[in-house]
């Protein structure tokens, strides 16, 4: 069970908004962290893949190495890396990068990505010219920031540069059904770019 306002709260519109705020940190505080499993990147003949993600309680890390299996099992190469340990050259020299990210806070980056997504929102980040990506963003429409993370990584990563292989997918709550879709588009899209 998780603590929610009621909608029928004698509270204005900002106060509500405080309070779900509180209320999420404290349910996900309570809540253990989503079971996630070492996942070894599978090599092998098909098309290299860098999946990242960017978690604060576990649930895009999950979906990671779901996802790890998903392009595995269809003969992709992904290797799975936590946000913290890549630094923007690494993009750049990647060809085909997946990022699944949440936004945490007032629309910040998770912990793990707040490096990362600060160092691409700078002035001397490189150019990605040459590298494809997609985004999954998790978030909560409740918050104003909806999906500010994903989306961030999404514009930026296009304004230096790299082409979108399928447009940003925003998950509100809610993120089973829209990462079958995403997962379903991606095979469609890196089939093309393993025969071009
Ligand atoms: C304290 C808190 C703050 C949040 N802030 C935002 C936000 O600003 N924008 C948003 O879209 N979602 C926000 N969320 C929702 C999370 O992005 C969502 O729960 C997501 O599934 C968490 O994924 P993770 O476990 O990978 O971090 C917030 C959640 C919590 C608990």
């Amino acid at each position: 069970m998780s603590l929610t306002v009621p909608t029928t709260a004698p509270f204005s519109g900002a106060q509500k908004m405080w309070l779900k705020g509180y209320l999420d940190a404290l349910n996900s505080a309570l809540m253990p962290p989503a079971a996630v499993e070492a996942v070894p990147a599978i090599t092998g003949n098909g098309v290299p893949v860098t999946i990242l993600w960017g978690s604060q309680t576990g649930n895009s890390e999950a979906l990671g190495k779901k996802l790890v299996k998903v392009l595995g099992a269809k003969g992709h190469s992904p290797t799975l890396r936590d946000m913290a340990g890549v630094a923007p050259a690494d993009l750049a020299a990647a060809e085909r990068v997946l990022i699944i990210t949440s936004t945490y806070g007032d629309g910040e980056p998770p912990d793990n990505a707040a490096a990362l997504h600060a160092a691409l929102h700078s002035a001397d980040a490189p150019s990605l010219t040459g590298v494809s990506f997609s985004v999954l963003a998790l978030g909560d429409s409740g918050y104003p920031d909806f999906c500010k993370c994903g989306r961030d990584f999404q514009n930026r990563m296009a304004e230096l540069g790299a082409e979108i292989l399928v447009p940003i997918i925003e998950c509100d709550v809610d993120y089973d059904e829209p990462f079958a879709r995403w997962s379903r588009l991606l095979e469609e899209s890196l089939d093309v770019s393993a025969v071009a």
